[in-house]
């Protein structure tokens, strides 16, 4: 399963760098905001040069016309730019026509099924289901990512499942277990995954132990 870090922020893709952990990134334009008077396009690239996976940048414009040429532009910024259309009848003839362009495409927004058939038919490399929107209104989120890995699986369809709005570390398990080859993960939630209180403490208890025993030692 590959991790993705869902941030725009330059700070906490740098320390999951670090961590060895992360194959790549997905924006949308609230974590954009979220990060105040940026250039974009320069922000972008400079996410680009930290991680060497996918990128995803979501387009903005509501017609096949409009995102073709911001896709086309976002994607001339790096070579792990994946443009991200969004699951409309434009955002699935964009897909179409980018992904046969050589450009990959993160269908995102998608809240069924049915939507997930679709963007697969589009050719998209990508789709994201989201989990924890669905969970806020009641739905059973992780339904979604089962039921659309099933639908894949059966059709051998290549479009790959990318759980998003993860909002806690079963949300990262379930997907795991579901079968979604990527999480995109907030850095939060990355860091909350690595938590368990019985390995403090058994550290705690190795530690207090080889402190008896060198005292020991040295005697
Ligand atoms: C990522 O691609 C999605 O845009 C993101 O996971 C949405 O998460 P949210 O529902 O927490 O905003």
């Amino acid at each position: 399963m590959k991790f993705f870090i869902d941030t725009a922020n330059l700070e906490e893709i740098k320390q999951a760098k670090e961590m060895g952990l992360i194959d790549g990134v997905t924006t949308n334009p609230s974590l954009i905001a979220k990060e105040g008077s940026i250039n974009f396009k320069e922000h972008i690239a400079k996410i680009c040069q930290i991680v060497e996976g996918d990128v995803s940048v979501e387009v903005t414009a509501l017609d096949v016309e409009g995102m073709l040429h911001q896709g086309r532009d976002f994607a001339s910024i790096s070579p792990n730019v994946v443009i991200k259309c969004p699951l409309t009848l434009d955002g699935l003839k964009a897909t179409r026509i980018l992904s046969s362009e050589g450009i990959k495409v993160n269908v995102t927004l998608c809240f069924s099924p049915a939507q997930a058939i679709l963007a697969a038919k589009a050719g998209a490399t990508y789709i994201s289901p989201f989990i924890g929107r669905l969970d806020d209104i009641s739905h059973e989120g992780m339904q979604l990512i089962t039921d659309i890995v099933k639908i894949y699986k059966n059709y051998n369809f290549q479009t790959q499942v990318l759980a998003a709005s993860i909002r806690h570390p079963r949300h990262v398990v379930e997907s795991a277990l579901a079968g979604a080859h990527v999480a995109t993960i907030p850095f939060k939630v990355i860091k909350q995954l690595v938590k368990h209180p019985l390995t403090d403490i058994g550290l705690e208890l190795f530690l207090a132990d080889w402190g008896k025993f060198s005292k020991q030692a040295n005697n």
